[in-house]
């Protein structure tokens, strides 16, 4: 098979129409000169603007190739496992952690605009934080609307004071989504009570192993699941390469 009898890079239809502009995202982790020189055909026939490429950070040639084509690092992306509750460590799920309702949806939106300046959109300034932001507000919307298996909140009595994501993968494996919690409630164990009410679901429903993607940047996350007892199963580097507007 040479490289252009299969789809190198997959275009993005609700990326492209939420930022205004043409995105992709290159479809191998790995590049070699002819696939890179490959991708820059195919985005350039397709009027690309923005092309995802998420890379295996322990290949010399691929990062080599990404700053030669102009692809501008924009996150670390670390994958924490965990195999079972036998492995969790955080203790039991709290009282105050419940299902989130449709009442709840508009507090959660506005603490998931405050929540993920960390991620790679935030960083790349291309995209205008008004618009990252409401990137998540809708995310957690979706979520709440029956894109996740389960959204959970922490509610000490208070209202809505944060939000865990639960993902059912088709492998038997589940997955943590979106994790926020308001700014003035941090520090207090809110994030600790989510991720042990996310592990509890995700085992209730027979998920294992359980993985959560973080920020290589975001060390505050990191420790949270680490203390419930998750593992470094991956790191991969996120690049966009801009065409238009750099
Ligand atoms: C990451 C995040 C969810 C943690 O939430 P949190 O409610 O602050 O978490 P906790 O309160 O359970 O734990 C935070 C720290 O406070 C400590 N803590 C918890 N309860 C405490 C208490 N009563 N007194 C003193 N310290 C306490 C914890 O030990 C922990 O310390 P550590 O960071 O050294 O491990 C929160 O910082 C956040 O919303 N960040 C932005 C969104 C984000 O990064 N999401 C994850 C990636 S998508």
């Amino acid at each position: 098979m040479t490289l252009s009898d299969r789809d190198i890079c997959a275009f993005l239809p609700w990326d492209s129409d939420f930022f205004g502009v043409r995105i992709a995202r290159a479809r191998d982790h790995r590049l070699t000169a002819a696939l890179a020189t490959e991708i820059s055909g195919w985005c350039a026939r397709e009027s690309i603007d923005c092309l995802y490429f998420l890379a295996d950070a322990d290949d010399a040639q691929t990062i080599a190739l990404a700053e030669q084509h102009g692809f501008q690092l924009v996150d670390i992306r670390l994958t924490l496992r965990l195999d079972s509750w036998a492995e969790h460590s955080g203790g039991s799920p709290s009282p105050h952690v419940r299902n989130a309702s449709a009442n709840d949806v508009e507090a959660l939106k506005a603490i998931a605009r405050l929540s993920h300046e960390d991620s790679r959109f935030f960083y790349d300034a291309h995209f205008s934080r008004e618009r990252c932001a409401e990137l998540y507000a809708v995310w957690i919307e979706k979520s709440c609307a029956g894109y996740a298996d389960a959204a959970l909140v922490f509610d000490d009595g208070s209202g809505a004071a944060g939000y865990i994501t639960c993902h059912l993968d088709a492998d038997n494996g589940g997955s943590i989504g979106l994790v926020g919690v308001a700014q003035d409630q941090q520090g207090k164990g809110a994030g600790s009570a989510l991720v042990s009410a996310a592990v509890d679901w995700l085992v209730q429903a027979g998920a294992a192993p359980i993985t959560v993607v973080t920020q290589g940047r975001n060390a505050r996350a990191q420790r949270l699941y680490q203390r419930h007892g998750f593992v470094t199963e991956s790191l991969q580097l996120w690049y966009h390469r801009w065409f238009t507007g750099s």
